[in-house]
This record gives structure tokens, C-alpha cells and sequence, in this order.
């Protein structure tokens, strides 16, 4: 694929075909996030595992979607309704969470992030909910993404660093800065964005 003009993407809800690709998807998200700073998140990312999730959920399905180019699943995004199992926030009665997002690499750039993310947006329209939120490591280049589509990042509370420390210090390691990367105290931190349905 060249451009986005080219691809011709489809967005739908997930299906139990789609199980090993989604698992392909995670695993290469989660590879790039270490658990206790040097085991990759994604050793446990198997399709079993997609399966087993969805069996103790089968409702989480319905609002989860693939993005197919040429039939082939290139994208994924995962949101979750409040009374859904979510170990990373509390969702509330009137939110949609989208819990993953992730794109293939060689498709990155093309447009199939937005596709998913207006997907999301739907979706929670059609439950009612009146907000759409999600969270993000800070330096993640996907924060201009949220943000052209509406998201606004919320301030985060005093409370919340030393969980913050923990959460970098466990799942993203001591990193170096690179030049013209955001500053330390953004780099790997959790923020949380959120934008009105
Ligand atoms: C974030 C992601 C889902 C966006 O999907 P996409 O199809 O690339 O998005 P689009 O083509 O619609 O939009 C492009 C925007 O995505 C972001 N983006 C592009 N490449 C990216 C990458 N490798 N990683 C993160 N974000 C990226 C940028 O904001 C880009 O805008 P820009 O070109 O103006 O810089 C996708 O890049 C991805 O899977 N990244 C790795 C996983 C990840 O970071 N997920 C989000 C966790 S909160």
C-alpha cells in the first residue's frame, strides 16, 4: 500500500474469524511496552487469549471492530462500556473507553486510526454515552491524533503520581530523552483524554 487514497478500508464489528489477527495486533502493540522494565507486555498476547476474553464478555465484541484493507485485518479498536471488565479505568455510566487501538506498522499514517476512532465515536452515540475518553503515554506521537479528533487531555491530580511513578517505572522503564522529544515529566506518563459525544 502507497497512499491512503489507494487503500480502500472497511471498518467491522469483530468476529471469531478475526481472533488470530487481533491477537497478531496486541502482541505487536504490547511488544512495545515493558513489564518491570524489561519483559515485553506482548508474551501473553495469543490468540487463546482473544478468545478466552471475549467468552467472559461476549458482549465486549459487539463493540469492538477491525479495519480490513484488500480483506485483510490492518487495524483494531476496542472499547468498553461501563459493566464491562476494564483493570485500567473505572468506566463510568455515560462513557464509551476505548480500551486498545492499534494499526498494523506497514499501514500506520494512512488513515485507519481516524476510521477507527470515528467508528468508536459511533458506537458510543448509538449506547448513549456523552463522552468518549481514553489514555495515553505521554511522547505517544498518536496524541495529535486525539486531539485533531476532539480529545482533550484532563489535568491530572497531585494523587495521582506516585501511581504514576509506579505505572512508568513497572510498564515503560528509565528511558533516555531524545532530542526534541517532550519533556521528562510527560515522557511515559499516563494522560488522560477525553472528548464530549
Ligand atoms: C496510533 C495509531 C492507532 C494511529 O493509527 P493510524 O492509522 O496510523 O492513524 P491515522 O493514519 O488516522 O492518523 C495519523 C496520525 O497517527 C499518529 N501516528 C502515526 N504514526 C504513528 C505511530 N507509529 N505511532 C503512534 N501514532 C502514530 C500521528 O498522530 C499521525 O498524525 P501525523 O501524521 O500528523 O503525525 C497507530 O499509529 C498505531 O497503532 N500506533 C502504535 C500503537 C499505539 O500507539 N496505539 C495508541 C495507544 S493509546
Amino acid at each position: 500500500m502507497s497512499s491512503a487514497e489507494a487503500a480502500v478500508v472497511t471498518i467491522e464489528a469483530v468476529q471469531e474469524k478475526h481472533f488470530a489477527d487481533l491477537a497478531r495486533l496486541q502482541k505487536e502493540f504490547l511488544n512495545s511496552k515493558m513489564m518491570c522494565c524489561c519483559v515485553p507486555l506482548g508474551v501473553f498476547a495469543n490468540e487463546a487469549e482473544v478468545r478466552k476474553a471475549f467468552h467472559k464478555c461476549p458482549e465486549m465484541m459487539k463493540v469492538a471492530a477491525v479495519a480490513l484493507v484488500d480483506d485483510q485485518v490492518m487495524g483494531f479498536i476496542q472499547v468498553v462500556l461501563h459493566g464491562m471488565p476494564c483493570e485500567i479505568h473505572t468506566v463510568e455510566k455515560d462513557e464509551a473507553y476505548v480500551y486498545m487501538i492499534a494499526v498494523d506498522p506497514d499501514a500506520r499514517g494512512m488513515g485507519i486510526g481516524s476510521k477507527l476512532l470515528e467508528w468508536a465515536d459511533d458506537i458510543g452515540r448509538q449506547r448513549g454515552c456523552e463522552k468518549i475518553s481514553l489514555d495515553v503515554l505521554g511522547g505517544n506521537k498518536a496524541i495529535g491524533l486525539y486531539e485533531r479528533r476532539g480529545y482533550v487531555a484532563k489535568p491530572a491530580s497531585c494523587l495521582s503520581l506516585p501511581a504514576m511513578f509506579f505505572f512508568v517505572s513497572c510498564f515503560v522503564g528509565l528511558r533516555i530523552r531524545p532530542s526534541g522529544s517532550p519533556p521528562y515529566w510527560n515522557y511515559g506518563k499516563d494522560i488522560f483524554m477525553v472528548k464530549k459525544l
